[in-house]
């Protein structure tokens, strides 16, 4: 037997108990885009079992720090063998270190911590924390995404996710992201505002210059909170520690995820201020969770937040950002103009934008022959995401230059009729 018929085998295999187990329509998208078993994953490579080894530049915004960095990976394991999961009942130091780790790099003002297992758990946490302050109804933008959760979903601005569970939360409002004029017209002192700095599922729309100061300045005018969704351009994405750095605002409430476990452990977290979270302070019962804020989720937090540091990912992400938005339009400029709307993005938070989803689909179906990953956008499906990690090196950057030109010449092949 050939190593290429047992890999075949194995994929089989996996591909059977994805139908029988897992979900049969996630096995047959499988089959269709002839995605191969992930084996292993370093850096910013992800090795395939047809042999292949991808570039990740999508992996859901996880990955700014490459896959298994050997700072977290170090950190972790240690942990992992002196003290995984924490009784609860004893103090944790892991947690402790974590959230004054996590509070030192916040807007100042937010010191206190809630770390949780996902970021839709930290989109919950940021809604209870609303609730308890006296925040009755939300106000949310159409096209933001904070999670799928009944409360996260509530405030998620796309109908299709929603209206086959409703009923949810009920008193909340959707508003076009970027103009303040509407949110204005709907905003009283009994409400908390919800929104993303740049909206990265939606299409990564990047507000006009100015918005969220001025939703700022609305929410302190009416006495409203703010909560600022950064569990995708948090920690580093951006190019900043957070879009409200680049922006000069504080939130009330900032909630993050992502990559805020180096890639290596499940973890979210939100940070407020103290007076939002004072009901939690004098009563922690109020929301809990088993696993939440596990020495082993803390210990990679704190191994992440070292990085970042020094390592000086900021810099890097704001640098290579540039280039690979530029990398990107110059592909597409060149080979398929007519079929793309726009190229744009933040630090490593890059968006091509095409004439249509079926357009997006070629493109990512391009892209994987070439061997980079790419991420779809969950509520913009016309919106093609990069987002790379800020550890790719010279030969990487050659690597995506080819492989965007190759996807944007199979797009000319593979819509001939626009083209
Ligand atoms: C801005 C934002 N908020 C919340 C979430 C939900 O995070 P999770 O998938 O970890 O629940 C996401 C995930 O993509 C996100 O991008």
């Amino acid at each position: 037997m050939t190593a290429g018929s047992v890999r075949d085998e194995h994929r089989d295999l996996v591909l059977g108990r994805y139908r029988k187990h897992v979900n049969k329509t996630l096995g047959r998208l499988a089959r269709l885009t002839n995605a191969p078993v992930e084996l292993s994953a370093s850096g910013a490579t992800v090795r395939g079992s047809d042999g292949v080894d991808y570039l990740d530049c999508g992996g859901y915004g996880v990955f700014l720090l490459g896959h298994c960095h050997p700072a977290v990976v170090a950190a972790v394991r240690a942990q992992l063998e002196r003290n995984p999961l924490a009784t609860r009942l004893f103090l944790n130091p892991e947690l402790a270190e974590a959230a004054e780790q996590l509070a030192s790099i916040a807007p100042a003002g937010l010191g206190k911590v809630f770390l949780t297992n996902s970021g839709a758990e930290a989109t919950e946490v940021g809604l209870k924390l609303a609730r308890l302050a006296g925040k009755s109804s939300v106000i949310a933008m159409h096209n933001g995404f904070h999670g799928k959760t009944l409360g996260a979903l509530s405030v998620t601005g796309r109908p299709q996710y929603r209206e086959p569970f409703a009923p949810l939360l009920p008193d909340v409002r959707f508003v076009p992201f970027g103009d303040v004029e509407a949110l204005r017209r709907h905003l009283t002192g009994d409400s908390v505002v919800v929104l993303e700095p740049v909206q990265a599922e939606g299409g990564v729309r990047v507000p006009p210059p100015g918005y969220l100061r001025a939703v700022r300045s609305a929410c302190d005018e009416t006495g409203a909170l703010m909560v600022l969704d950064e569990i995708q351009s948090g920690m580093g994405r951006l190019g900043a520690w957070w879009g409200a750095d680049l922006a000069g605002v504080t939130p009330d409430v900032l909630l993050t995820g992502k990559i805020l476990g180096g890639g290596v452990m499940p973890v979210g977290g939100v940070v407020a201020t103290p007076e939002v979270f004072a009901r939690l302070d004098a009563d922690p019962l109020l929301h809990s969770s088993t696993f939440a804020g596990s020495p082993l989720a803390a210990a990679a937090v704190t191994a992440t937040i070292r990085v970042i540091n020094d390592e000086g990912i900021l810099e890097r992400t704001r640098e290579l950002g540039a280039r690979i938005q530029e990398m990107a339009r110059e592909a597409v400029t060149r080979h398929c103009p007519h079929l793309v709307v726009d190229v744009r993005g933040e630090g490593l938070l890059i968006g091509v934008e095409f004439v249509s989803p079926d357009v997006a689909t070629e493109f990512l179906i391009g892209l994987l022959d070439e061997g980079v990953i790419p991420s779809y956008s969950l509520n913009s499906s016309a919106v093609l995401r990069l987002t790379p990690p800020a550890v790719l090196d010279a030969a990487d950057l050659d690597r995506l230059a080819r492989a965007l030109a190759g996807a944007a010449r199979h797009l000319t092949r593979a819509v001939p009729a626009a083209a």
